[in-house]
């Protein structure tokens, strides 16, 4: 067991992803955070927000352009005596692998749905990841200072779509479309919101009071005030009852609806999130069991992200502690080369600032120095701890497209690129099964890596790609029987290719194709990952 005050310290940690599907609002509920947390004084959103609100919690230039975000950041804060993780997951769909990894670091998930839109694809895919890692969800109903859905039908559609029960623990007051607070149910007091020509850059100031208080009566339309009544008796009446355990176990989520943009109700739900939410948790290693509170240091990596600053040219492998306290300075093993080294320079983010970190829990996470060594899933530890965290998913690349640099004077830059990237777990690299031939073929997950790739390889290793997409859907790994070395049955339009390891695996272009070439070779296995000892 750890001291006193490294106890207290884990007990402090909330670490949450939030998770959304693009343009509900998650940059801004972020940003508005990062405010309400002290940690940036203004938000950008009075003028020219297109501009600054990337600056925040993205980190390259591509996402300035396209307006998504594309890697996942890690901001630090401390709120009400909680110190707050807040995991950055890429918004857009086609990330969906990077975002799976974030959330195997959280301990819970803030759930962003559009008032007008509702659940929507990247939300579903998001929440079936939450489910599976059984982590508590917790939902945020963005957008409420304009018209939206009514919020009975929106508890109904988490009910009916993601089959998990929700608990309001606040409700839009006045008439939809015109909401003008947020009424707490377990204190039952109103919050009103008075409108400030800050357009929600700084904190909102409101009236705060008993709704049964008579300035509320007449500080809101009658037909508002009867709503609310209304509704608080149907919702007490019918609506589910809050129950921790189950909020714990992932089977309820406690609803709370507000507008990141103009800051109604992000106080009232960052203060009463902090209540609920999980500090950290254990995590299943092969030995067993870890426990946050035992001694010696223990993380995974979760992200690695190579050349994140122009200005730092640097790899850093972002692990989540899971056990022990780290120091600075401290030597660890990285379990997989067994490999020693010093944590001399660990980083952490606030905003977009990078410091260097003394002391961090578990729970919190930190971006150490990556000397090429680390994979997705890596355990480091202290020597003397012996744990090997559980393996990742994997996520099988969908996509593929023959890449190849537009000038082969730069090759070498070309290999060094998809190499580093391939590392990161962003793409998928094999090589054609002709040695002449230049080019690579890359397996994605989401058809905009490809973009992304080629835009990286441009502005980080000074390299101009020709990228022909391939008309395969799935990749498997061939593995023969040496016994039973009959030849292949094969259909032409498939494709047999090498991983980095030189190992083969076939693409095929659909799932008909694949079926038939699996019934017709029961000598041999075609498996989604390669086996273990291959990698
Ligand atoms: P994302 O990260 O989930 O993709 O969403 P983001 O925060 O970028 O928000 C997407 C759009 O939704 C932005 O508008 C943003 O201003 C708007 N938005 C976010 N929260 C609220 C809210 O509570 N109420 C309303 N009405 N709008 C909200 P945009 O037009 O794309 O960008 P901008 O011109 O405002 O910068």
């Amino acid at each position: 067991m750890q001291d006193s005050e490294t106890l207290e310290q884990i007990k402090k940690r909330r670490t949450f992803a939030i998770i959304s599907h693009p343009d509900a609002g998650k940059t801004t509920l972020t940003e508005k955070l990062l405010l309400y947390g002290g940690a940036i004084r203004l938000a950008g959103t009075v003028k020219g927000r297109k501009a600054q609100k990337f600056a925040v919690s993205d980190w390259m230039e591509i996402e300035k352009q396209r307006g998504i975000s594309v890697t996942s950041s890690v901001m630090q804060f401390e709120y009400d005596g909680c110190c707050i993780n807040i995991l950055d997951t890429p918004g857009h769909q086609d990330f969906s692998e990077d975002t799976y990894r974030t959330l195997m670091a959280a301990d819970s998930a803030v759930m962003l749905i559009d008032a007008a839109k509702g659940v929507e694809e990247q939300t579903k895919k998001l929440f079936q990841v939450c489910r599976q890692r059984r982590i508590p969800v917790f939902t945020f109903v963005n957008k409420i200072d304009r018209y939206g859905r009514d919020p009975f039908e929106l508890m109904d559609e988490l009910e009916k779509v993601l089959g998990i029960h929700s608990c309001p623990m606040n409700w839009p007051v006045g008439l939809n479309g015109s909401y003008k607070g947020v009424y707490n149910r377990q204190q039952q007091q109103i919050e009103l919101f008075e409108a400030d020509g800050s357009h929600g850059s700084d904190i909102i100031k409101s009236t705060v009071g008993d709704y049964r208080d008579e300035q509320f009566a007449k500080l809101l339309a009658p037909e508002a005030y009867e709503q609310l009544c209304h509704d608080i008796e149907l919702l007490d009446m019918a609506g589910n009852s809050f129950d921790q355990e189950l909020v714990q176990k992932g089977e309820l989520s406690p609803m709370f609806f507000g507008s990141a943009l103009t800051n109604f109700g992000v106080r009232a739900f960052l203060e009463e999130f902090l209540k609920l939410a999980p500090s950290p948790s254990p995590r299943m290693a092969k030995e067993g069991i870890v426990f946050p509170e035992t001694e010696g240091f223990s993380a995974f990596v979760f992200k690695i992200q190579a050349n994140m600053n122009p200005a730092h040219r640097d790899r850093l492998a972002f692990v989540r502690i899971c056990s022990g306290k780290f120091s600075r300075g401290m030597t660890v093993t990285h379990k997989q080369s067994g490999k020693t080294m010093a944590l001399t320079q660990p980083q952490q983010f606030v905003a977009q600032e990078r410091t260097i970190v003394d002391e961090a829990y578990p729970g919190d996470v930190v971006g150490l120095f990556d000397p090429g060594i680390f994979a997705i899933g890596d355990t480091v530890c202290e020597s003397g701890v012996d744990v090997t965290f559980e393996d990742f998913p994997v996520f099988p690349p969908e996509h593929f497209a023959k890449v190849q640099p537009k000038t082969s004077l730069k090759r070498k830059h070309f290999i060094k690129g998809i190499t580093q990237l391939g590392q990161e777990g962003a793409i998928q690299i094999f090589q054609l099964p002709n040695a002449a031939d230049q080019g690579y073929v890359i397996g994605v997950v989401g058809q905009l890596q490809f973009e992304i790739l080629s835009y990286r390889l441009k502005y980080e290793y000074g390299v101009d790609v020709e990228i022909q997409q391939l008309p395969y859907a799935a990749a498997r790994w061939l593995v023969e029987d040496p016994q039973n070395k009959q030849p292949l049955k094969y259909m032409d339009e498939n494709m047999l290719v090498m991983d980095r390891n030189e190992r083969p695996v076939v693409l095929f272009v659909g799932n008909w194709q694949m079926n038939w070439t699996i019934e017709q070779n029961p000598q041999a296995q075609f498996l989604v990952v390669p086996p273990r000892e291959w990698l």
